[in-house]
């Protein structure tokens, strides 16, 4: 919240923005954003504030958050079907992780929104030709052409289109029962039954019934409560323009809410403490969270936390940290304790995708699944080990059979890559790759039948 009462959604524009596409077009650039600011939000208050309150459970290791998508979604891949199984995968993770460490989970999507992406280069050169980079979907189109490239005010307006209907979707198919925890037969995909792990993953579904009255003890509420799931949404809020147009005040509550998502993040990229992300972050009242790299520093970490949350309010503010399997252990203890030694409360949540990123000798930006649960093995070992705890995991995923990432059950080699590669940024999990992720996580911490 905001202890300055000057604060705008504009306010960022007095700071430096990294990471803004160049509109060539000022003025239509600014027609966008009145439009969109007359445009109904895709969010409410309300389930802000709800999923702040869930947070701060995390944060008290009462529950446990899984945060999960696309890298990138892309407008031509909203369509029922992409949607309908990413929602499952999340479901079904969900159900192994309320099942197995025997806690409410938090489910947050990393969709309906994340149509805007930090690069590396602005510019990207090949056969002589040089270009702007792609953006995300929000911004440019990933065609290598002089027009596909060129910046574009109306994907914002699409975007916020495609980004209601996706949520419609999800809302629907949550409202209609696809979520009820109570038919687990629904979420059996046929494949699965190949799997490894496959009886495990039988016996767990069996079980569910059991968890159903394990949760109604522990939150003493009857079983109608639990099998409506609640579903949240989240997206790196990257192109301050958008952001700031869905950014709003409402009747009987005080300060500003993004009403473009539940739950935004600042990525790596842009967590300057005195960048414009920061200065946009501090004021807006929903649940925030921050990426925070090996190359942050304890006065940075330290400097997030007091602006970002000055009251130390509850729920406020999550660090996703991504340091790599390698170097998790050396990093981890040093970013803990400067969070320890400032006082900050925070929910520490793991993403073991993007400090896992590596190229294949035939050119493919890959992970292995080995790292990824290495990472978050060695991130619970180290919170623990530190008095903290990890309460909750960042994943990049599908629903789909891709073919993105290294090993899992079925020991994907670099030659399986080219099959089904569809990703055009961060390789992710694929269905099974991700369920063995949940797996592994109760493995080590909870309860697996
Ligand atoms: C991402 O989450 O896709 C991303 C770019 O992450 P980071 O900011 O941590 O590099
Ligand atoms: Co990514």
């Amino acid at each position: 919240m905001p202890n300055n009462s000057a604060w705008r959604p504009a306010s960022w524009r007095n700071f430096t923005a990294l990471q803004q596409p160049n509109y060539p077009d000022a003025g239509a650039l600014a027609a966008v954003q009145a439009e969109l600011s007359q445009l109904p939000p895709l969010v409410t208050s309300a389930e802000i504030l709800s999923l702040k309150q869930r947070i701060a459970d995390a944060q008290e290791g009462r529950s446990f958050l899984l945060q999960g998508g696309d890298c990138a979604e892309s407008f031509a891949d909203c369509e029922s079907g992409l949607i309908s199984n990413r929602l499952k995968v999340l479901l079904q993770m969900s159900l192994v992780l309320v099942h197995g460490l025997r806690k409410p989970v938090v489910r947050v999507g990393r969709f309906a929104g994340q149509y805007a992406k930090p690069r590396s280069a602005d510019l990207e050169s090949k056969d002589g030709i040089t270009l702007p980079s792609y953006r995300g979907d929000f911004i440019n189109a990933p065609e290598f052409t002089e027009s596909a490239r060129l910046p574009d005010p109306r994907r914002m307006v699409k975007g916020h289109a495609r980004s209601a209907m996706t949520m419609n979707f999800v809302r629907a198919l949550i409202d209609g029962g696809f979520a009820d925890l109570h038919h687990p037969e629904y979420w059996n995909l046929g494949w699965v039954t190949q799997s490894p792990q496959a009886e495990q993953y039988n016996k767990l579904v069996q079980s569910v019934g059991d968890a159903i009255r394990f949760m109604e003890t522990i939150s003493g509420e009857p079983a109608h409560n639990v099998n409506r799931t609640d579903f949240y949404t989240s997206h790196e809020a990257l192109l301050l323009p958008y952001e700031e147009a869905l950014t709003r005040q409402v009747p009987r509550q005080d300060g500003w809410f993004n009403l473009s998502t539940h739950f935004p993040w600042i990525g790596m990229r842009t967590a300057q403490l005195d960048g414009a992300h920061v200065a946009y972050f501090r004021g807006i009242a929903n649940p925030v969270g921050v990426k925070i790299s090996a190359g942050v520093t304890d006065a940075q970490i330290a400097g997030l936390c007091e602006t970002l949350n000055p009251e130390n309010e509850p729920g406020r503010l999550t660090l996703i940290h991504r340091l790599g399997a390698g170097n998790v252990e050396k990093e981890l203890p040093r970013l803990i304790r400067a969070v320890k030694s400032s006082g900050a409360r925070v929910l520490w949540v793991c993403d073991p995708m993007h400090g896992n990123t590596e190229s294949t000798s035939n050119g493919y930006k890959t992970r292995r699944f080995d790292n990824i649960k290495a990472e978050l093995e060695r991130s619970f070992d180290v919170h623990a080990a530190e008095g903290s705890h990890l309460g909750g995991v960042h994943l990049e995923l599908t629903g789909e059979n891709v073919t993105e990432c290294l090993g899992g059950a079925r020991d994907l080699i670099e030659a399986d890559l080219e099959r089904a590669y569809l990703s055009s940024v961060d390789p992710r999990l694929n269905y099974e790759q991700s369920l063995e992720i949940a797996m592994s996580i109760v493995h080590k911490h909870g309860r697996l039948y």
